[in-house]
């Protein structure tokens, strides 16, 4: 088969390379996935450029392990493993694992939702990854109640495009933070107001909100908190920071401040679970989320794809296509 594969960290254009590869060899629980489409994602450029340097103690120090990136796929079942029984092959799946970016990838059975004729491959396959991390933010970090006024600050990109639909759903009113070029785009989301971050500040407006999501936001921590009502919750989810340790000194040093502050400070990592991608995948159907696709790329051009990603400006998610 063909795959994306990367054997030494560097820049994804010049260190990820379409070439041939063996086909996965399927544990008795795994199902292969014919891919027709896989989310990328702001963790395929970290991982192939080895950065934060700290997770290359999991993922190899000075060559990654796992050469074929890819964290999350839409596909049709090739063959199942011989204790598979709730999967047949031609069934189409969303699903979740390692090594994606290639024409066929094993996963586990119960990494599995079945894709609903409602979702194209290409907007099913970035539910897993951005899809859970919205949702997980806005239902079980935010705890967003009808009426909340909430922030989403990096509105039109993976993650935020499908907070901003989640929150309203919700019955929030929905301010986004994006840059000009993509001011439609969040209004269109259903947004109640937009705010072009090149042209104004949200931290010296008046008005003050129960929730912010904060995915890229250039300000310190607390600038943020004066946006907030007394008791309202910050998610601090940007990737920013040192070469050694990434995001995590700013996630520490939000959860060390946290119970000293009447403001929910609240850093958190999401897991993609079973129930959320079917969550998701329910709220396609009954029309209150339509996943963006900003750009698709094609297998071959996979690096592109992943620089693309960890640019900090993509629209809504990037897809490569089988
Ligand atoms: N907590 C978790 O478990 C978790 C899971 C996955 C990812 N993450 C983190 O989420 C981040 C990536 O999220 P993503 O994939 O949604 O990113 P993305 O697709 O690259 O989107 C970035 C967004 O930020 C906006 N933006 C860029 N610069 C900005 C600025 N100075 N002020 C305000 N907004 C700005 C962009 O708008 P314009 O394009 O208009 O500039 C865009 O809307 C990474 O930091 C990653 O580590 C966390």
């Amino acid at each position: 088969m063909r795959a994306a594969v990367h054997a030494d960290y560097g820049l994804p254009e010049e260190v990820i390379a379409v070439a041939a590869a063996p086909l996965p060899v399927l544990k008795p629980k795994q199902v292969l996935v014919r891919m027709c489409a896989a989310g990328v994602n702001w963790a395929d450029q970290s991982m192939t450029l080895g950065e934060p340097l700290l997770m290359r103690l999991g993922y190899g120090f000075r060559r990654p392990r796992a050469g074929i990136r890819g964290m999350e796929v839409a596909g049709v079942i090739e063959a199942v493993g011989v204790k598979v029984t709730d999967w047949k092959a031609g069934d189409e799946v969303i699903g979740w694992g390692t090594g994606t970016f290639a024409e066929f990838v094993a996963i586990d059975a119960k990494r599995l939702v079945a894709k609903s004729e409602a979702l194209t491959f290409d907007r099913a396959a970035g539910l897993p990854v951005a899809g859970c991390t919205a949702l997980q933010a806005m239902r079980d970090v935010a705890k967003v109640q009808p009426g909340d006024q909430v922030l989403v600050v990096g509105a039109s990109g993976g993650i935020g495009s499908f907070a901003v639909q989640i929150a309203k759903a919700m019955g929030a009113e929905v301010t986004g933070v994006c840059s000009t070029p993509n001011i439609e785009s969040v209004r269109s989301l259903g947004a109640d107001r937009v705010i072009d971050y090149t042209d104004r500040d949200f931290t010296e407006e008046d008005r003050k909100y129960d929730a912010i999501l904060d995915i890229a936001d250039k300000h310190s921590l607390s600038e943020r908190r004066s946006a907030l009502k007394a008791k309202g919750t910050i998610i601090p989810n940007s990737g920013e920071g040192g070469r050694w340790l990434g995001s995590i000194g700013r996630i520490l040093k939000a959860r060390i401040i946290s119970p000293f502050v009447s403001h929910r400070l609240r850093p958190f990592l999401s897991v993609t679970k079973r129930a959320d991608v079917a969550a998701l995948v329910d709220m396609a159907v009954a029309g209150t989320l339509t996943p963006v696709v900003g750009v698709t790329y094609p297998l071959d051009q996979a690096g592109e794809a992943v620089a693309e990603a960890g640019s900090g400006h993509a629209r809504g998610k990037v897809i490569l296509t089988a």
